[in-house]
């Protein structure tokens, strides 16, 4: 039988910090690019790869994610009275259909590898996907659709990645691939957040993963590392041992939606292709040219 992924983790604990004060009250996994919150854009994701299974690991101040995902009943009933019915459809298909939420605290800020270990209780001995909210990825057909279609294909686990400016390697995961340019390549390396000089690639894990429950044990005996953190790059560094990983470049636009400049740019780009605001918008940014 093909291996199939069923089950998605989505680290949402963090606190937020290059957003304040936007963040202090609230998630920053719920701010909007134009009408939908970064969450909303990457369970989509998800669910279009075939996940029906959404496992949030949250922590303090991440109510505003778990409310999201829940009907209104109060709304429903309101818009429907009041004949607003594609209001009514946006409001009723936030959560995908086919699709359960299963929310698990992370008590402490540990590190990304501690949340996903966190999960571990729901996730069992299956694979799963981890998608970082932040990381919002137009791509057609969805980035994690292709990896799940390679996932079921090849079995093993799966980095999506993309090459990034030498001066930026500092700020992501950095594989050592084994062929430089390969659509799909085997790693035989990975490094969390090298400084450019010590940097084996320039190809960087953008937020999309796919699992094996052998990391489970990894994280479970990993050490602090960069930051002091438990990170998810050691443990699959160590995975590396054990098994087979893939890294699988991305067909699409980036936008990363953790910096304000990633974050404008995509408010742009989506701002301008929204079927309400794309025309009026285009207009106002030729005249403001002028
Ligand atoms: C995390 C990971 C890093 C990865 C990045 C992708 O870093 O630790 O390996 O490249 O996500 O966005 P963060 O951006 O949470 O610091």
């Amino acid at each position: 039988m093909k291996p199939r992924l069923r089950k998605a983790v989505f680290p949402v604990a963090g606190l937020g910090s290059r957003f304040l004060p936007a963040t202090k009250a609230s998630p920053k996994e719920m701010l909007p690019i134009v009408d939908k919150p970064l969450i909303q854009y990457a369970v989509e994701e998800a669910a279009a790869a075939g996940i029906t299974d959404l496992v949030f690991v949250t922590g303090r101040n991440k109510r505003a994610i778990e409310d999201h995902f829940d009907k209104v009943h109060e709304l429903e009933s309101d818009l429907s009275a009041k004949g607003k019915d594609s209001l009514l459809e946006l409001a009723r298909n936030v959560l995908p259909a086919g699709c359960r939420c299963i929310y698990i605290r992370q008590s402490e800020p540990l590190g990304l590898g501690h949340a996903v270990l966190c999960a571990q209780p729901v996730i069992g001995d299956e694979p799963f996907a981890v998608l970082l909210a932040d990381d919002l990825i137009d791509a057609e057909p969805p980035v994690m659709q292709r990896m799940a279609e390679r996932f079921a294909a090849e079995g093993c686990s799966l980095l999506g990645v993309e090459d990034v400016p030498a001066d930026q390697t500092s700020s992501y995961g950095i594989v050592v691939p084994v062929e430089r340019d390969a659509d799909v390549t085997p790693i035989t390396g990975i490094v969390e957040k090298p400084e450019p000089a010590s940097a084996p690639s320039t190809l960087a894990v953008v937020g999309r993963y796919v699992l094996t429950p052998t990391i489970f044990e990894l994280l479970a005996d990993a050490a602090p590392g960069r930051g002091g953190e438990i990170q998810l790059t050691d443990a699959i560094a160590r995975l590396l041992a054990k098994e087979r990983v893939l890294a699988t470049r991305l067909h699409g636009r980036r936008y990363d939606c953790g910096s304000k400049l990633g974050y404008l740019e995509a408010t742009l780009e989506y701002g301008l292709r929204h079927a309400e605001t794309g025309e009026a918008f285009r207009r106002y940014l030729a005249g403001r040219g002028r």
